[in-house]
């Protein structure tokens, strides 16, 4: 039996070889938050020689990829990403997703948007049929926090501050639990339009092209496509 660690690092090692034939000298590569992208990091790093550097969606993988020794751009200076590379907290079976575990939600939605593909790297116990057992981020303007909050709680929400925690924007986080998400993309569009909301954890409107996910047996590769082909 593999542990989750170990789930994680096969997970982190099949994503460095999924990216390695994109991997050119002018090559940037849009990397995400958590522990999962932290071995990714740790991994790619050996191959920081064949590409030009990475775009990253928070302070903390910025700092581990500036120690290993691969150059870290501004978004404002990177026109496009053939790839980005990021975990979640849920993944369903349409691909769709809750993000912002580690409080990185709005950078990896910028980030992610700029990239071609977004590679969602998982362990088994991240895939759901439903997503909400996980309480759900969304970043708040602070003076904003109590009216978004009472906003939330009429969405049959229970919205709980993040103790202690401020982002990389200088915002706060209310996670959400309670709620039952069977329309993601619907309910993205709602949050995302409560005044003082800067971005909620759903990943809905635009999921994950492609999940590598590590289960006991070795790495799966779900496709958007063949999620598309199966449903037909
Ligand atoms: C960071 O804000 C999150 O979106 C992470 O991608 C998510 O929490 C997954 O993290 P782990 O790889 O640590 O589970």
């Amino acid at each position: 039996m593999f542990t989750q660690d170990e789930l994680k690092q096969n997970v982190a090692r099949a994503a460095v070889q999924y990216v390695l034939p994109f991997l050119k000298p002018d090559t940037i590569l849009g990397v995400g938050t958590g522990s999962t992208v932290d071995m990714f990091i740790d991994a790619l790093a050996v191959h920081k020689d064949r590409f030009q550097g990475a775009v990253s969606s928070s302070e903390r993988s910025s700092a581990r990829m500036k120690a290993l020794g691969i150059s870290v751009f501004d978004l404002n200076q990177v026109e496009s990403m053939p790839l980005y590379v990021d975990g979640a907290d849920e993944v369903d079976h349409d691909l769709c997703m809750i993000k912002g575990g580690g409080g990185a939600l709005t950078r990896e939605k910028i980030v992610a948007s700029v990239a071609d593909r977004f590679i969602c790297i998982a362990d088994e116990s991240k895939l759901v049929n439903t997503l909400g057992r996980f309480p759900l981020p969304v970043e708040v303007v602070p003076m904003a926090r109590e009216a978004v909050a009472r906003r939330l709680i009429r969405l049959d929400g229970r919205p709980g501050l993040r103790e202690g925690f401020i982002t990389d924007n200088g915002c706060e986080i209310l996670d959400v639990s309670g709620l039952i998400i069977d329309a993601p993309a619907e309910l993205e569009q709602t949050i995302n339009n409560i005044p003082g909301v800067v971005s909620c954890g759903l990943f809905a409107l635009s999921g994950a092209d492609i999940v590598l996910l590590s289960t006991q047996k070795g790495v799966r590769q779900i496709d958007r496509l063949q999620v598309g082909d199966l449903e037909s």
